[in-house]
């Protein structure tokens, strides 16, 4: 699966980034898809609380139409909503993810967060006082649901999204199918080292989210930096000093240590742009090198301590 997700396109050196569906409208999503796989990207990021996954669906199915690509050449994702989490809801949320999509099995389904949320009909965030009315459903027992999908055929793996090291280890004590992959969020202003430490301990992929820190997200809290990191004036100098775009340095920044990442565009000239990563940068020893030179480790959390020497991938 490692191979499969993180190198899943490697003759065409697009090999660790993909196509995402957050946030891309209704109407874009299509085309984007077509624009996507023609430019190389097999990696096809989906999610039912993302509402889109009809278009999504259908933008599949033109790319198969036309030719562009096989389904076996396509790595698709979706992920059970934090609402589905009782394990009775868990295969009828599937059934409905699929049908959107128009597909009968998914490469990689995922948990899309350890904490349930109440399910309330036609609310995917129902609240009380302004607070989101989580449910008191166990991760551990919503993960042996997944694990009947991926016996019945239905999702060929399993994963998780937005859990910390804790939660994925008590998970791997309890599994009997240990996660594939993690989706995490990371980019320059949140390194996530223990992290990283921990994924590649057990041998779990990680494909990084928000790899451009989600400028358009609504998540987004104070912080003493750029809310877009493309914009940020170390970024941009290192884009500078190599000759690429802001994005494509952020992108690199994940992938250089072996990372996916899953930047989402349905712009065709930023996807076109997002494509071409590869070539240059060295070792990850060099890059964090040339990271230094320019300053650019001033604003990680101090409180992770990051550094070359503490995030040892190479
Ligand atoms: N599992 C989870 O809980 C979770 C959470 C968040 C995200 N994700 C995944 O991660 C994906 C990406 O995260 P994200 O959407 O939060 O943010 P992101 O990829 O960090 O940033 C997306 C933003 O960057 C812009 N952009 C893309 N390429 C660009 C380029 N070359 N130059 C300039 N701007 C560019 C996009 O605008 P344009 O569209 O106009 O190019 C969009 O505004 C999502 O689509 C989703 O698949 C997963």
């Amino acid at each position: 699966i490692q191979r499969r997700c993180v190198n899943n396109n490697n003759n065409n050196n697009n090999n660790c980034c993909c196509c995402c569906c957050f946030q891309a409208p209704d109407g874009k999503v299509q085309s984007a898809m077509e624009e996507a796989v023609k430019h190389g990207f097999r990696h096809i990021d989906c999610a039912y609380f993302y509402g889109n996954e009809q278009a999504v669906g259908e933008g599949i199915q033109n790319v198969l139409k036309k030719g562009l690509a096989k389904r076996e050449e396509l790595f698709i994702v979706s992920k059970l909503w934090n609402s589905f989490h009782d394990p009775k809801d868990v295969k009828p949320a599937l059934m409905e993810s699929l049908k959107c999509l128009q597909l009968d099995y998914l490469d990689l389904y995922l948990m899309h967060s350890p904490m349930g949320i109440k399910n309330v009909k036609g609310d995917l965030l129902p609240q009380k006082d302004g607070q989101v009315i989580f449910s008191d459903v166990d991760y551990l027992d919503t993960w042996k649901a997944m694990e009947k999908l991926v016996e019945e055929g239905l999702v060929k793996s399993i994963g998780v999204a937005n859990f910390n090291p804790q939660q994925l280890d008590r998970l791997c004590a309890h599994a009997k199918i240990c996660p594939d992959v993690a989706q995490a969020e990371r980019h320059p202003y949140l390194t996530q080292c223990e992290l990283m430490e921990y994924l590649k301990k057990k041998g779990i992929a990680w494909v990084c989210i928000s790899p451009l820190s989600s400028p358009e997200s609504p998540f987004w809290k104070e912080s003493p930096h750029p809310k877009n990191a493309m914009e940020d004036p170390v970024v941009k100098a290192v884009a500078k000093k190599h000759g690429r775009s802001p994005a494509q340095i952020l992108i690199r920044f994940n992938l250089q240590y072996g990372l996916a990442a899953v930047p989402k565009s349905h712009n065709p000239q930023h996807i076109a742009e997002n494509a071409k990563v590869s070539g240059g940068g060295g070792s990850p020893k060099h890059f964090w090198a040339t990271f230094s030179l320019l300053g650019l480790l001033y604003f990680f959390n101090p409180k992770e301590s990051f550094s070359a020497q503490t995030c040892k991938q190479d």
